[in-house]
């Protein structure tokens, strides 16, 4: 099991009642991580020096075994990475509970009453262990069934609970780090969702156009947002440091009498020697064919390490000539110049680039971030109105899943971004992009935070994949897969029902699509379990908890699913 997501974890505490193994399956996970170990009761014995029935047989003894514990509790979180066994009584103390919770991942182990008195029955005579003189009890199972259920509550505080009846001792280490990850995923959202709220824009005073700097492990760029900028491409690139002598620039075919020359005569400005690769428009055109032909013409050019390729177009552009940019001689700088609100949104940043195999979309591909992004919005004067609200789908979802001011915004100003009135969708498209870029900046390769960015997704992709791509847009699709995840929240008990009103009624000042077309429900639960954001069978959801902040990694009942999909049908 790939353990590195909890490098981030301070700790992982064992919850549960007496006789669940949090001792052994402790020491076995700690010596797994290479973790310190630590035992509460073993402490607080050590510290008392006393053993923890001695404790208990003095006067008080079991409200001065409390207040040790809570105080060992405290002391032992200023360790980091240890793995921490709790007496089964710990929970009982609210102060308690919100220590353990604040430090790392909370596990519950498990067992049934049958497991406990089996257990316990075939312990070593301990007199330490509190719960043993409930063998003397006539009906211990009784009395074990109530102290367990009267505790159910409390234990729910767990991250993550493993039932460990039917497991073998290697499934039960398995389960255990599973919930960890899931709990470091939680805790390191939670942690940028507060960073999040001073996140600073990295401006530069000078530039104006400066939306954001992206960094990754394998690469520093900016994104640049504004209006004529496709003038300033060439000067742009020289300032990036892209040294290159020959510019190959891949352009969408339905753009050359729009934006050809432009583009050209910036390169050449700026001493590119410039030469165009049409692309029909289309995602038909997203394929190894089109790689292959973009690969012989640069091959005829003699392109160099250095020299940049240039994508000017939507997503099909840039994810097409960013997989040619990403795999001709290992990788060439790639400047994306993204000309669809869609690609200006989303698919422009991040570096994630691929083209369709006849078994499915987005089968071939690679993280290859770019050096540059260049979203010039005048651009978009020039989209037809279907992709232009299209696009707007990506953007309601950013602001949905990580900022309820941008969300304010453009609900305020719907019109007028409709009417492509500059200074808000300057506004709009830098907000996102830097929120995007900030993402991909935390989680360049989709390991953990990177997944928000799918809310709307499940059933998104699944409609995309059920009507061929070809009657549904995928910022449509993903509009109607909002809807669906929405209701879900609320359902779940996030999401104030406030909130999806406003989400939905969001979507459709834009003309999205909000309602499921006529479509078979069998087909659409497959696709969605065979999407590949799907893990081991069970899909993982998005939900939102309010608008600005969501939750990745929630499990959704597919019953639930279908009765929501049922109910939203046209
Ligand atoms: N790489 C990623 O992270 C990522 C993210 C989301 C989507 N995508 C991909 O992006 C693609 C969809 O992108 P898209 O919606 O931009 O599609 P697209 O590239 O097909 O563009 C949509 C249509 O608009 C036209 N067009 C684009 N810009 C124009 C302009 N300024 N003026 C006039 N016409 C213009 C195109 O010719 C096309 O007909 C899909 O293949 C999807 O898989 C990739
Ligand atoms: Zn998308």
């Amino acid at each position: 099991m790939n353990t590195d997501m909890l490098d981030d974890l301070s700790a992982i505490t064992l919850i549960g009642f007496s006789y669940t193994g949090k001792t052994t399956f402790g020491q076995d996970i700690a010596k797994y991580l290479g973790w310190k170990f630590v035992d509460i009761d073993q402490e607080i014995e050590a510290g008392a020096e006393k053993s923890i029935h001695e404790i208990f047989a003095e006067q008080n003894g079991e409200s001065r075994f409390r207040i040790l514990e809570n105080q060992t509790l405290k002391n032992v979180y200023v360790d980091t990475q240890i793995v921490v066994a709790t007496g089964g009584g710990a929970i009982l103390d609210p102060e308690n509970r919100e220590t353990m919770a604040e430090h790392g991942a909370v596990i519950c182990l498990e067992s049934n009453t049958e497991t406990i008195v089996k257990r316990l029955k075939s312990a070593p005579d301990d007199p330490s262990q509190p719960i043993r003189p409930l063998l003397a009890h006539p009906d211990p199972h009784k009395t074990i069934n109530e102290l367990k259920s009267a505790r159910q509550k409390l234990y729910s505080i767990a991250d993550w609970t493993v039932h460990t009846d039917n497991l073998s001792q290697d499934e039960i280490l398995e389960a255990i780090l599973y919930g960890a990850q899931i709990a470091s995923r939680r805790i390191k959202m939670g942690t940028l969702l507060e960073q999040q709220h001073e996140l600073k824009i990295r401006k530069d005073p000078d530039n104006q156009n400066l939306a954001y700097t992206v960094i990754t492990d394998t690469a520093t760029y900016p994104i640049y947002v504004g209006s004529n900028l496709i003038s300033s491409l060439g000067s742009k690139m020289r300032a990036q440091g892209v040294t290159g002598q020959k510019a190959s620039l891949v352009l969408d075919a339905a753009l050359i009498p729009l934006y050809e020359s432009q583009a050209r005569d910036s390169l050449n400005e700026a001493g590119y020697e410039t030469d165009v690769f049409h692309l029909a428009s289309g995602e038909e055109s997203k394929n190894l064919n089109s790689v292959s032909s973009i690969y012989d013409w640069m091959v005829n050019r003699r392109v160099e390490r250095t020299d940049p390729v240039v994508a000017l177009g939507g997503g099909v552009v840039g994810d097409t000539a960013g997989y040619a940019a990403a795999t001709y001689l290992r990788g060439v700088p790639l400047i994306q110049v993204p000309t669809s609100t869609l690609a200006m949104a989303d698919a422009s940043i991040g570096g994630k680039t691929a083209v369709d195999h006849a078994q499915g979309k987005n089968l071939i591909g690679a993280f290859y971030q770019p050096s540059l992004v260049l979203a010039d919005i005048s651009t978009l004067r020039t989209l037809s109105s279907r992709a232009l609200r299209e696009g707007f789908a990506e953007v309601i979802k950013t602001a949905l899943i990580l900022d309820a001011d941008l969300f304010e915004f453009i609900e305020e100003n719907a019109s007028a971004l409709l009417n492509l009135e500059e200074e808000p969708l300057v506004h709009v498209f830098s907000r996102c992009a830097s929120l995007k870029g900030w993402i991909v900046s935390q989680d360049e390769k989709e390991n953990g935070v990177r997944a928000v960015l799918n809310y709307g997704h499940t059933i998104g992709h699944a409609l995309e994949a059920i009507t061929n791509y070809t009657s549904i847009l995928h910022g449509e699709a993903v509009s109607i897969g909002m809807v669906v995840a929405g209701e879900l929240s609320r359902r779940h008990d996030l999401l104030p029902s406030k909130d999806l009103d406003r989400q939905n009624k969001l979507l459709q000042g834009f003309d999205l699509p909000t309602k499921l077309p006529e479509f078979d429900m069998n087909a659409m639960l497959e696709a969605m379990t065979l999407d590949k954001k799907s893990r081991g069978g069970s899909v993982r959801w998005v939900l939102l908890q309010h608008i600005g902040e969501a939750l990745t990694d929630q499990s959704v009942d597919l019953e639930e699913v279908q009765q929501v999909i049922r109910n939203l049908k046209e």
